[in-house]
């Protein structure tokens, strides 16, 4: 696995620049920091997902606060380190770890993460349509399409759920727009109200209001359903 990651050219990390530049223009821009449900949706709205994160108890009301900062802290290393670094492949090296003992007793499947990945490119794609009112520009859009596809790979994450998995992509744009397909048609079927997605749920919630005061909190609450399309607004309860 080492070895392809050091394979990643550096094209890797100026992508990365182009994601960020836009994620954070996105962040800073709304001024709120609904940051974090929106992008974990697929953690709070596929049951097969959640009902994983409930048995584990890795998402009770003790330890929620700190799963949060160590999810960040190691994607913070994926997104931030120089491709092939010392500390880029150990991040990689340990979620893979943490991930690989689910994965091996089916109880994490492979659609799903395919699925947590391609909700973070439907999810970027739309926030800048949306609050950044563009569309991004095809070097961007292959940009994102190169980094996640690298991001895959490197999670060893099956791409034989899309059409071209096997043939290949053609560019960044290509992998990114199947991604996207196959993510918002995965969600038709898997995304759905269940006593685990409402859980999983509030405890993000929770997270995401912790620092705004008591009366304030209903109100950053709706804003961030805003933000959310219907179906997972309904599964997320
Ligand atoms: C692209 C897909 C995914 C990414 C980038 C990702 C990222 C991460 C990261 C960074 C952590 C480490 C947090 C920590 O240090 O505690 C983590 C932990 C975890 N993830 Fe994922 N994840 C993905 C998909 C999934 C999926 C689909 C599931 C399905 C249920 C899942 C279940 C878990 C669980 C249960 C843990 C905690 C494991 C433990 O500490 O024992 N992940 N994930």
């Amino acid at each position: 696995m080492h070895g392809k990651l050091i394979a990643c050219d550096k094209s890797f990390h100026s992508i990365r620049m182009i994601k960020y530049t836009s994620r954070y223009a996105l962040i800073v821009g709304t001024n709120l920091g609904s940051g974090y449900v929106v992008r974990r949706r697929s953690t709070a709205s596929v049951s097969t997902v959640t009902d994983l994160f409930v048995a584990t108890g890795q998402r009770n009301e003790k330890n929620n606060t700190k799963r949060r900062a160590d999810t960040e802290v190691l994607m913070n290393e994926i997104h931030d380190r120089e491709a092939g670094s010392d500390a880029h492949v150990m991040a990689f090296a340990r979620m893979n770890y943490i991930h690989s003992r689910y994965r091996k007793a089916c109880k994490i499947l492979n659609e799903d993460m395919l699925h947590t990945l391609g909700s973070a490119v439907v999810d970027l794609f739309r926030s800048i349509e949306k609050y950044e009112w563009r569309q991004l520009t095809d070097v961007e859009k292959c940009a994102v399409g190169v980094f996640y596809r690298s991001m895959g790979e490197a999670m060893e994450i099956p791409f034989n759920l899309v059409p071209s998995g096997k043939a290949g992509f053609t560019d960044g744009i290509h992998f990114a727009q199947e991604l996207c397909d196959f993510t918002v048609e995965y969600e038709k079927t898997a995304v759905k109200p269940t006593q685990s997605t409402f859980l999983i749920s509030r405890r993000l919630m929770d997270l995401e209001t912790a620092n705004y005061p008591s009366i304030l909190k209903p109100v950053v609450e709706r804003i961030i359903a805003t933000r959310l399309d219907e179906h997972i607004r309904v599964s997320m309860g």
